[in-house]
């Protein structure tokens, strides 16, 4: 059994039990894995749905140029389905998309256009303002808009709707997703009520959204929108394909309880996942929690996970970007510090070892042998002013066997480089390359130590 293009791959994607990460609850918790799709998303789904609906409208035709504005994963269902039914792509993004996304939407064959994210959706530089004016000026193309394109919700009703109702054996009780277009939403529920009137859809926003206040109060707060990291759910606007008439309750997480539920159930699950997938488990766990007392052993919920986790290596997985949102508390990340702290003592106790820049060399080379070390800085009043490494004094005495009674300031190399004690391991490991074979690490009292590449693979992922 074949098929016959790569779109005939698109759904059926696994149910998978959670088992950790629910602990205490008493009802059956899957997640719906969308990465399975072979573009690597739920969005596969839609971009095959829209283009055949505006090819059947007569808005598409042959050789015909679709433009989208996509935070990428529909881009690439897009473009899926544009090579297969052989389409131009242009699309218009934002800056906070993985550049991971924009790169794979390139290698699809797709033109990128690149708008800013803090610009309201009116602003012409904004891009859905840049995808409507492209749709104006480039001859026989159409703007899809997946935001209210109905036929992205027709998509969900057609295949993710009936896929949750049979791999449960119409057992599915409560189904939690994060919404971005709506189009998820809208049509598991559209599908799924029709079949059980019974079924709860519970929608996850991030904070920054209008969303969840919406659906709670029915007001357009303005205030509500401010910017997030979480990537492809919320929304600045309400959305066509957003019907909150079929939501029965909304819960809202943060940014960092997003990305430390997106590591955990990669770490406790084995589910490599992008940040809405986190997202969408910590607001449904909130609210299977609060509500356990209602919920039973024959219950079945569901969590959508719209992506996986290869386009956010840079971002969720990437302790400094943690970090530096202020998502990981900071002894939770490997610093220079850290490392010299954790380096087995010397055993003379003594801290750095270096050299007078007027010692001679046949000095140092003794100090060197003495403490066992391959380098050495070189220190003049107090400052560091160079280096010394074995291999380079080998070089110098290979040319010139008297070099031993110059003077090391005549022989040194540059200065090792200097990081502060709290710089992430991660920062300053690049440096040490075969041009440096250590670096100096200053604390906050000054005190200066050393750690050179022996020291990092000794004391990494141990
Ligand atoms: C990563 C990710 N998660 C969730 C969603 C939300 O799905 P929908 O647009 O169907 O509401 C999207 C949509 O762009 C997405 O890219």
């Amino acid at each position: 059994m074949w098929h016959e293009d790569i779109l005939g791959t698109i759904g059926n994607t696994p149910l998978v039990r959670v088992n950790r990460l629910t602990a205490g609850l008493p009802c059956t918790v899957l997640t719906k894995l969308e990465f399975f799709n072979p573009g690597g998303s739920v969005k596969d789904r839609i971009g095959v749905s829209m283009i055949d609906a505006a090819v059947e409208a007569g808005d598409l035709k042959p050789g015909g140029t679709i433009i989208e504005g996509t935070s990428g994963n529909t881009g690439v269902g897009l473009a899926l389905a544009a090579i297969a039914g052989g389409y131009k792509c242009v699309f218009t993004t934002t800056d906070k998309q993985s550049p991971e996304k924009i790169a794979i939407l390139r290698a699809l064959g797709a033109e990128v256009i690149v708008c800013p994210t803090a610009v309201a959706p009116e602003d012409p530089r904004s891009y859905y303002s840049v995808a409507r004016r492209l749709a104006e000026e480039i001859p026989n193309s159409v703007y899809l808009n997946q935001y209210d394109n109905l036929a992205n919700t027709a998509a969900h009703i057609r295949s993710t709707g009936p896929e949750l109702w049979e791999q449960t054996d119409g057992k599915v009780t409560h189904v939690f997703v994060g919404a971005g277009t709506g189009g998820t939403i809208s049509g598991v529920a559209t599908y799924l009520k029709q079949k059980n009137p019974d079924v709860k859809i519970i929608g996850v926003d991030p904070y920054g959204s209008v969303y969840y206040k919406y659906f709670h109060t029915r007001e357009f707060d303005e205030e509500e929108i401010y910017p997030y990291v979480t990537e492809g759910v919320g929304e600045d606007i309400l959305a066509g394909n957003m019907n909150f008439d079929l939501v029965d309750d909304y819960v809202r997480v943060t940014d960092k309880a997003a990305m430390l539920m997106t590591r955990r159930l990669c770490e406790e699950e084995g589910m490599f996942l992008g940040g809405s997938c986190g997202m969408a488990m910590a607001g449904a766990l909130d609210w299977m929690r609060e509500h356990a007392g209602e919920l039973s052993e024959d219950d079945v919920a569901v969590v959508i996970m719209p992506d996986g986790g290869y386009r956010s290596l840079g971002k969720t997985y990437n302790d400094v970007w943690m970090q530096e949102h202020g998502f990981l508390e900071e002894e939770a990340v490997q610093t220079a510090a850290t490392l010299v702290d954790q380096r087995p003592a010397r055993a003379d106790g003594r801290g750095l070892v270096s050299v007078a820049a007027d010692t001679t060399l046949a000095d140092a080379i003794e100090l060197m042998r003495e403490n066992a070390i391959s380098q050495v800085p070189v220190m003049e009043e107090g400052d560091v002013v160079g280096g010394l490494v074995d291999q380079e004094i080998l070089q110098v005495l290979i040319q010139d066997p008297d070099a031993r009674a110059h003077l090391v300031c005549d022989i040194m190399g540059p200065p090792f480089p200097i990081v502060d004690g709290s710089s992430p391991v991660h920062e300053f490991a690049r440096r040490l390359g075969s041009d440096n074979p250590a670096v100096l690490v200053r604390r906050g009292n000054g005190d200066l130590s050393i750690l050179t590449r022996s020291d990092l693979i000794g004391t990494l992922g141990t």
